[in-house]
């Protein structure tokens, strides 16, 4: 099985939790991309659900298959988000933000009952911290969060460089809400919460790639089938 149809078959497990008349929220990145394209079908067959995407790329998808969207001004409260993410521990600590999103991400996963995490088997590890720790910061006073930031890593015990993100054009991305990222080059974070709280507390810092305590159920593509992990 390549890597995709791994994606793509635990985003088949993953529908199977959809109900009719569901708030749904719909994840950001290749994942989470089969996960839409599953439920757009679903939708043509007359699934009523109505869902908030976590960023303006899966709002598109959503767009392009008729899913219908809403927001969390009218729509507050969710029944279930469904996304990726670039490393799960065994207590469904998470990082995310590799697609940029971890933003939108993280409001729209703490506004839900529950939220679902699909993932091939690489993205499980022992300890989090092998992929680099999206920061998404305001622009303004960059050079002065980056001192700041790099000082809350070094009090949570971790080292590393952090550094600005590039988009393709080798200008500094800019996320869905006007931010940029600082990537954070950690390889090991002992104590995950400690960093958590540490970022949060930095002027400047808009939100983190770490969700702790966020997830209540991981579906995890290996060779042998899908892993289910819960909280
Ligand atoms: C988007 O910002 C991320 O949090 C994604 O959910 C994460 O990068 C997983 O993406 P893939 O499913 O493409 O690996």
């Amino acid at each position: 099985m390549t890597q995709d149809e791994a994606k793509r078959a635990v985003a088949a497990v993953a529908i199977e939790a959809v109900r009719p008349g569901m708030r749904l929220g719909l994840g950001t990145g290749s994942t989470a991309k089969h996960f839409v394209d599953l439920l757009g079908e679903l939708v043509r067959d007359g699934l009523q659900v109505i869902c908030v995407p976590t960023s303006e790329a899966t709002r598109a998808q959503a767009q392009s298959l008729n899913i219908p969207l809403t927001t969390l001004d009218e729509t507050p409260e969710l029944d279930l988000t469904v996304d990726g993410a670039d490393e799960l521990d065994a207590h469904l600590n998470l990082i995310k933000g590799g697609g940029a999103a971890l933003l939108r991400e993280k409001i729209v996963a703490a506004a839900s009952a529950r939220m679902i995490v699909i993932a091939d088997a690489s993205k499980k590890v022992e300890t989090l911290g092998r992929f680099p720790l999206p920061i998404e910061v305001i622009q303004f006073g960059l050079g002065a969060t980056k001192i700041a930031v790099a000082k809350a890593i070094e009090a949570a015990g971790c080292t590393g460089p952090t550094r600005l993100r590039l988009a393709a054009d080798g200008h500094p991305l800019v996320t869905d809400s006007g931010h940029v990222i600082l990537d954070a080059a950690l390889e090991r974070i002992p104590d995950a919460r400690a960093l958590a709280d540490n970022l949060a507390a930095v002027p400047g810092v808009v939100e983190h790639g770490l969700f702790i305590g966020l997830a209540s159920e991981a579906l995890i593509a290996g060779p042998t089938g899908v892993e289910r992990l819960a909280s």
